[in-house]
């Protein structure tokens, strides 16, 4: 078997050589004074640890898994352009989920039942190690249908090849809207040796539900009764993700794990009507194949939890069995116009793969970039207990500031200093409250936190920061993502997105890590408790003065108890 560890090893170390013996050339042509180098299209805004494929459109993550020691990523790729349109499944491969090597279109419409397009899906892996891929065809009627592929051969280790066996489609819409019915779940194994899956649609009261359905065989499948979920508080629901965690361990679990004391499940929904990922954890109890989530007394998906408050969507996790974790990956879609992704040539990228674990309070998920990208972590610059007093400002130099991995702890006063608020604030008010107090507005303890892609000037800037509040039962921790200043170019999308932080802040401690990658700004706060992904166009990386800043704007002094910046070298991808 040695051969065919060196023959994979060569393979997959080849794209790598090309990039780097062709670099200078296309340093060259980025030093050219040419007008594409000045302009949104510059290649300063191309990621290099944050997937994307060399050119075109992408949008979902589709069919993660880990497959004979080597990782796939298929995802929604139009081959032609750099907009939404002829959906095919991409499709790269890595043997670390940082680098990556880009092979053939794995799944292109070809047949009456995905003629349209072959749109998101999942992959599982049936015993006897046999990968098999559900997905949605859009059929030649425009109807949205389920269908299987399989590999054309099953020990050739990149799975190059898929074919659609003759019995597809194997769900087709009933009792709901045909064009509103799509994105099988990975399957799961049931004690009764029956396969499920979830499938999100639209039934014709404008419901949306989780359908379920059963199969003895994969081929055959029946649809059950009862939804696993349904709610009224959304038209439509895509992308569902529907997964195990361990109320006990940080490692993740086989999707096929059920009922057991310590497990509960976590029950993803892409929400169609505003393009957010949420989310609820409850149990599935597998006698009724039906899914109850915990703490919800309103069918309100704004009183859902979020993965990520800021540009993040169609996410899917997979389970490694090899590092026995759970890994997510989501779509961060541009926030330029889509004339603009036209010029730029591609649109799109992968936030970077994310372990995800329940935390040890039972009520939501920490996420926390997979150790790996810690092997791109070059120079490091580190502070220790500095002080940032009202109006400060400190520059953190020796790292290249748009390419950057940040670490840093604050440590405040007393908390009794923290602001009072009246009202008691929904989880989803938090973009509200980060759209009215932006980080140039005084506070109490906060804001604090770093100025990221920031000019000299901070004409631009992406503030990222933390501020504390007590209400009149307890604090509340409001971390914001404001991409307001990020950048001078005209007619992008520059919100301020937030989200609330459950942490226990009574030691006066908060964390912040930020990845800094060109155009994406991905931010995990109190060691993955929130997390913000930003994409920001700064006309700053054109002319290379870009800086990382750490500030304060409350009236209380806060400390920096330890900071760590990296410089990150550039992934091989595509
Ligand atoms: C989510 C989504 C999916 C669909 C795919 C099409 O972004 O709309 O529901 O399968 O994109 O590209």
């Amino acid at each position: 078997m040695a051969w065919r560890w060196r023959l994979i090893s060569f393979l997959l170390w080849l794209p790598s050589f090309w990039n780097d013996w062709n670099e200078p050339c296309r340093r060259h042509l980025l030093n050219q004074d040419s007008k594409e180098a000045f302009s949104i299209a510059s290649k300063q805004y191309r990621t290099a640890f944050h997937f994307q494929p060399p050119q075109n459109w992408i949008n979902d993550p589709n069919g993660p898994m880990l497959y004979n020691g080597i990782y796939h990523l298929f995802y929604q790729y139009n081959p032609y352009s750099a907009k939404w349109g002829n959906i095919t499944w991409g499709h790269s491969i890595s043997t670390d989920l940082i680098n990556w090597t880009p092979l053939d279109i794995a799944l292109r419409p070809s047949e009456p039942f995905d003629l349209q397009g072959c749109w998101s899906g999942s992959a599982t892996i049936l015993p006897g190690n046999k990968p098999v891929i559900l997905y949605t065809g859009i059929s030649e009627s425009g109807h949205n249908v389920q269908n299987i592929a399989l590999p054309k051969n099953i020990s050739d280790p990149f799975l190059l090849e898929w074919v659609k066996p003759p019995y597809n489609p194997v769900m087709v819409a009933e009792g709901v809207k045909p064009t509103q019915f799509r994105d099988p779940s990975t399957c799961w194994l049931g004690k009764d040796g029956l396969w499920r899956t979830t499938v999100g649609a639209e039934d014709f009261e404008k419901k949306a539900k989780a359908l379920l359905y059963r199969s003895k065989d994969f081929v055959k499948w029946t649809r059950a009764e009862q939804p696993l979920f349904s709610t009224d508080s959304s038209s439509m629901i895509e992308c569902i993700d529907f997964f195990p965690v361990s109320a006990k361990w940080k490692r993740g679990l086989d999707g096929s794990t059920i009922e057991a004391e310590d497990v509960k499940h976590v029950l993803k929904m892409g929400v169609f009507d505003n393009s957010h990922d949420y989310y609820l954890i409850g149990k599935y109890l597998e006698e009724l194949d039906e899914f109850i989530p915990e703490n919800v007394v309103e069918d309100d998906h704004r009183m859902w939890l979020r993965y990520d408050y800021g540009s993040f969507y169609a996410s899917k996790t997979f389970f490694d069995a090899e590092n026995r974790r759970r890994v997510l990956w989501a779509w961060s879609n541009e926030s330029d116009t889509i004339s603009d992704d036209i010029v730029k040539g591609w649109a799109g990228v992968q936030t970077v793969p994310r372990t995800i674990w329940l935390d040890e309070n039972g009520k939501q998920l920490v996420q926390w970039p997979v150790r790996e990208l810690e092997s791109l972590r070059m120079e490091k610059v580190e502070l220790k207990d500095v002080k940032v007093s009202k109006g400060g400002l400190i520059e953190i130099k020796g790292v290249k500031a748009s390419q950057a991995d940040i670490e840093v702890e604050f440590e405040f006063p007393e908390l009794k200093k923290a602001e009072l608020i009246y009202h008691d604030w929904k989880l989803d008010d938090a973009q509200m409250a980060c759209d009215e107090m932006c980080s140039s507005v005084p506070g109490s303890i906060g804001p604090f936190g770093l100025l990221v892609l920031a000019s000299h000037d901070l004409e631009e800037h992406t503030a990222i920061f933390f501020r504390v509040f007590k209400t009149s039962t307890a604090h509340a921790v409001l971390m914001c993502s404001d991409q307001r200043k990020s950048s001078l170019w005209p007619e992008l999308y520059k919100p301020a997105f937030g989200g609330f932080v459950s942490t226990d802040i009574k030691e006066g401690k908060i964390s912040l890590r930020t990845l800094i990658d060109h155009s994406v700004v991905e931010s995990f706060g109190a060691g993955g408790r929130t997390c913000i992904t930003a994409r920001v166009y700064p006309k700053l990386l054109l002319t290379g003065d870009t800086h990382i800043y750490v500030f304060n704007n409350g009236s209380e002094t806060v400390k920096i108890t330890k900071l760590k910046a990296w410089e990150m070298a550039k992934a091989r991808i595509n």
